[in-house]
C-alpha cells in the first residue's frame, strides 16, 4: 500500500483580482514539488489562468475539456479522471470555460446542483485523502460559491494581498467571510484555519508599503503575516522571467531563480508552521 501523505489542503483566496493568487498557487505548488512533496493544484477560477499557465500539450488539453472542475460540479464526475499529471509529483485538476456557467448556476440557483451546494467540492475530494501532501486551490476574484466551496473543502487559507490601502479593505471582507464559515450558524467548516496573510509584489523601496507591512504585523493576535514576503519583480525588469517561467518550465527553474526562491522560502516556512515542534509536543 502506498504511503499515506500529509493531506494538507490549502486554499489561496482573496476576492480582489491581481493580488497574485494564481501566481502564488502555481509557484507554491512548484516549490513544494521541488521539496519532494506530492502536490495537487486545483484551478477553481473560470478564467482558467492556472490551467493556461501550465501550458498543457494538445492531447492533455483535449482531455481537460471533458474532465475538469466544471464536470465535477455539474455531473459528479469522478475526481480521479480529472487529474492531469504535470510531473511525477505535481498534478492539476484543470478549470475549463464551462466553469463560468457552473459559477452562475451555483450563485443563482445553488440547489440545482446539490442539496448541499457548499460542500460539492469537499465531497468530491474525499477519494483523494492521503494521496497528496499538499493540495492547493486557486480561487476566483469573488466571494461566490466557487470560493465558498474551496473554503469549505480546505484546512488552511492563504490570503495574498498587496500592501496598499485599498487591498486592506478587501482583506477585511475576506476575514469576515472566514469568520462566518468557521463560527457561523451553518458550521460550514469549523476546522478552517487562516494560515497567513502573504504580502505579494512587495516593494521595500516604498515607504507606504513598509508602513502597511508594519501595521499588519502589529496585530498578531488577529492574524499571522508570513515572514516571507514576495518581492515585486517588475522593478528589477524581471517580469518577463516571471511570465515565461510559469509554464511547464516551472519545474525546471533553478532553485535560486528570482521568481521561485521566495516561494521556496514560503514553502519551508509553511512546513515549519505545520510541523509540531518536538519540544512542544505533549507526551501521551
Ligand atoms: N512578484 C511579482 N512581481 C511582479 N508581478 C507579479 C508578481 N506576482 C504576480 N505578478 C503579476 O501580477 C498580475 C496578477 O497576478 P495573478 O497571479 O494573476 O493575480 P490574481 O490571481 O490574484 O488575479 C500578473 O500579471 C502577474 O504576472
Ligand atoms: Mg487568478
Amino acid at each position: 500500500m502506498a504511503k499515506a501523505r500529509k493531506n494538507r489542503i490549502i486554499c489561496v483566496a482573496n476576492q480582489k483580482g491581481g493580488v497574485a493568487k494564481t501566481t502564488t498557487a502555481a509557484y507554491l505548488g512548484a516549490a513544494f514539488a521541488r521539496l519532494s512533496k506530492y502536490v495537487l493544484m486545483i484551478d477553481s477560477d473560470p478564467q482558467c489562468n492556472l490551467t493556461y499557465s501550465m501550458e498543457l500539450d494538445e492531447a492533455t488539453q483535449e482531455k481537460a475539456i471533458e474532465n475538469n472542475l466544471a464536470t465535477i460540479y455539474e455531473s459528479g464526475q469522478d475526481v480521479d479522471s480529472c487529474i492531469l499529471r504535470i510531473r511525477d509529483n505535481l498534478s492539476l485538476i484543470p478549470a475549463s470555460a464551462d466553469l463560468v456557467m457552473t459559477e452562475l448556476t451555483l450563485d443563482s440557483s445553488p440547489d440545482a446542483l446539490s442539496s448541499e451546494p457548499e460542500r460539492i467540492l469537499r465531497k468530491a475530494m474525499t477519494p483523494l485523502r492521503g494521496r497528496f501532501d499538499y493540495t492547493i486551490i486557486d480561487c476566483p476574484p469573488s466571494q461566490g460559491m466557487l470560493t465558498l466551496n474551496a473554503l469549505v473543502a480546505a484546512d488552511y487559507l492563504i490570503v495574498p494581498t498587496l500592501a496598499s490601502v485599498i487591498s486592506l479593505t478587501g482583506l477585511e471582507r475576506m476575514l469576515e467571510q472566514v469568520h462566518e464559515i468557521v463560527n457561523g450558524d451553518m458550521a460550514l467548516n469549523a476546522d478552517l484555519k487562516l494560515l497567513g496573510i502573504l504580502l505579494t509584489r512587495f516593494r521595500r523601496d516604498r515607504n507606504a508599503e513598509l508602513e502597511i507591512e508594519s501595521k499588519l504585523r502589529s496585530v498578531p493576535e488577529e492574524f499571522f503575516v508570513f515572514k516571507t514576503v514576495i518581492p515585486d519583480r517588475s522593478q528589477f525588469g524581471l517580469l518577463g522571467e516571471l511570465k515565461a517561467q510559469t509554464g511547464r518550465h516551472l519545474m525546471e527553474l533553478s532553485m535560486v531563480s528570482y521568481s521561485l526562491l521566495p516561494y521556496l522560502t514560503l514553502a519551508m516556512e509553511i512546513e515549519k508552521i505545520l510541523t509540531p515542534s518536538r519540544y512542544s509536543a505533549t507526551r501521551p
